[in-house]
């Protein structure tokens, strides 16, 4: 029920999906199942429960009959995974273990996994193929890494897995209503929210992590990846377990790399308001430049992202605008 769980939900009601999500409330609000339910006038199965609690997770499992799983619970802070990285370990690693062990005694055996650009690290050749190390910068990667791992022993080990693991580049942008998007807690970690927080007023300033990267204006370069065509890569990877088995492994990312620059003009045109900035030291664990090669997912899966810059901040400032204060606010609808 965060982010990109939300917006996945979304389209698995439309498409007939029958869907129970589980969720901790760690970094999500249950205001989000009334507006899922407004959107598509169906209203998924809730379970109020962290994915480390064996019990729970079995009641759920009992109770539901899941035909297949996609897990997106975790943490996911570059930062707050430096300094606390047990957390990380602990949630991340730990919780996907449990999570497996509980598939696995129930027998459900087809699992999309929400894995990170993360993993690749520091990469010298553009654009990111899934043949590129794997070689993660800060504990948050590796906590991504280490379960890719776990899954790939598992299906190693028994052929009835069938296991997606999405590498996500940098999600953006919201659902067309502006009722769903994202709503991190506290101070926003990831540019887009932190650009349309400061659009709204909600925040001062950005500050720009570094101004002097090896890139065309200084700043970062990332592969922002519009939110409905990352929920759209999970449905394609779904339909893709039913008929396969074993391990798959595809970037989810336009293949188009925009700076921190690109990224606040853009957001200004289609906001109309000012997104002051000013250039700030670079963040630690930081890469300079990162996009994907999305071409394996479109060979693989039939998923190519549709939508782009523009549709990414249009969607964001609908939501922002319309909610300014996140799932707390009382909003226009
Ligand atoms: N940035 C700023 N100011 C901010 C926030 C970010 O200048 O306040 C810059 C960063 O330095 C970077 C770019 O904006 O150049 C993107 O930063 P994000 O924090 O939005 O995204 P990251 O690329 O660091 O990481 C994100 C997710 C990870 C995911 C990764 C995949 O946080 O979970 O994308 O590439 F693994």
């Amino acid at each position: 029920m965060g982010y990109i769980g939300s917006h996945v939900s979304i389209l698995l009601l439309e498409a007939g999906h029958d869907v129970a999500i589980l969720d901790n409330l760690s970094n999500s609000s249950v205001v989000v199942l009334d507006r899922i339910k407004q959107i598509t006038t169906r209203l998924p199965e809730f379970y109020n429960m962290d994915v480390r609690d064996t019990s729970n997770l079995e009641l759920a499992f009992i109770k539901f009959h899941p035909d297949a799983v996609i897990h997106f619970a975790g943490l996911k802070a570059v930062g707050e995974s430096v300094i606390d990285p047990l957390r990380y370990y602990e949630w991340n690693v730990m919780g996907s273990v449990v999570l497996l062990q509980v598939m696995n005694k129930y027998q459900v055996k087809k699992l999309v996994f929400s894995s990170s650009a993360c993993v690749y690290g520091d990469v010298a050749e553009m654009p990111i193929t899934e043949i590129s190390c794997i070689a993660p910068t800060n504990p948050y990667g590796q906590t991504k890494a280490m379960i890719e791992q776990i899954l790939a022993d598992l299906v190693s080990s028994d052929q009835g897995w069938s296991v997606a693991r999405l590498r996500y580049f940098n999600p953006a942008g919201a659902h067309i209503s502006g009722l769903i998007g994202e709503d991190p807690n506290g101070i926003p970690n990831n540019l887009p929210p932190y650009i349309s927080q400061v659009a709204v007023g909600k925040l001062d300033v950005l500050k720009i992590f570094g101004g002097d990267y090896p890139t065309p204006d200084g700043t970062g370069v990332r592969d922002y990846i519009h939110v409905m065509d990352l929920a759209r890569g999970h449905l394609s990877a779904l339909n893709y377990l039913s008929n396969e088995s074993g391990l798959l492994t595809v970037n989810l990312g336009t293949g188009h790399g925009y700076s921190v620059l690109e990224m606040v003009k853009a957001f200004e045109i289609a906001s109309g308001k000012k997104v002051p900035y000013r250039i700030a030291e670079r963040r630690s664990g930081d890469v300079a430049i990162s996009f994907a090669d999305p071409s394996r997912a479109e060979q693989l899966l039939g998923w190519k992202a549709s939508l782009g810059l523009n549709e990414m901040c249009r969607d964001q400032w609908h939501w922002q605008s319309k909610n300014p204060n996140g799932y707390r606010s009382s909003c226009a609808y």
